[in-house]
């Protein structure tokens, strides 16, 4: 009662004081979209490309099932650029999304070295506007916020793909972590329910538990 009393005193300080938002912020103790944009920033800061400079082993075979053409393809939170490089590699015209300035300047430097390019854009993609029907391809790899499947719906064009992995909460590593973050067993199904679903799966990978799955918009 007294912590809460003193607390409540420290906030209408602050706010006589014009404290600004984020030290507001800190001081209530929540983690807000910059912490998490430092926080990343932080673990990509090392030279080592902590996800590899390959492809996830599941993105190189759906590339197979798309169409063999030039494809505007959107990498969300596309990190330090594996999928990125990989899809620009094929031909593709790729865009890739993320809010670490750290992570960017890295797949830039992998994009260089694979002699490809792609247009980075650095912003929170929870608040970032994409036009509607502006993809052929959206990729979302291992960044699950389920209010964003209705806008990556919307991004994608009618008769276009959606390529979406995640780890499930059976997965032995990222289920001792926050169970938010991660599928439900068939939960990629129900999400996609409303689209033709060109295929899924949910499997034990280098004894990780991660569920993928493609669809196309109908
Ligand atoms: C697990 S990594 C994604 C891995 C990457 N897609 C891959 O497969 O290599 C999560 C990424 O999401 C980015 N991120 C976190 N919150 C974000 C936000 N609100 N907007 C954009 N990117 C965000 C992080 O900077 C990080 O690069």
């Amino acid at each position: 009662m007294i912590c809460r009393a003193i607390l409540l005193l420290i906030f209408l300080i602050a706010d006589s004081q014009g404290i600004d938002s984020r030290r507001l912020e800190i001081l209530r103790g929540r983690k807000n979209v910059e912490d998490g944009k430092v926080s990343w920033d932080k673990k990509f800061s090392s030279e080592q490309y902590i996800f590899g400079k390959d492809p996830a082993d599941s993105l190189t075979k759906y590339a197979e099932l798309l169409p063999e053409k030039r494809l505007k393809v959107l990498d969300l939170a596309m990190s330090e650029g594996r999928n990125t490089v990989f899809m620009a590699k094929k031909g593709h015209d790729v865009t890739g999304i993320d809010i670490s300035s750290v992570a960017i300047k890295k797949a830039n430097a992998l994009a260089k070295e694979n002699n490809v390019s792609f247009k980075a854009i650095l912003s929170d993609l929870m608040k970032y506007e994409f036009k509607e029907n502006e993809f052929d391809v959206v990729l979302c790899y291992y960044f699950l916020e389920r209010k964003l499947i209705k806008k990556i719906k919307k991004w994608v064009k009618p008769g276009g793909y959606i390529i979406f992995e995640n780890f499930t909460v059976n997965d032995p590593i990222e289920s001792r972590k926050n169970k938010d973050y991660l599928l439900q067993e068939n939960e990629l199904i129900s999400l996609f329910r409303n689209e033709r679903i060109i295929y899924f799966q949910e499997m034990f990978h280098t004894n990780r538990k991660i569920s993928s799955i493609v669809v196309q918009k109908k």
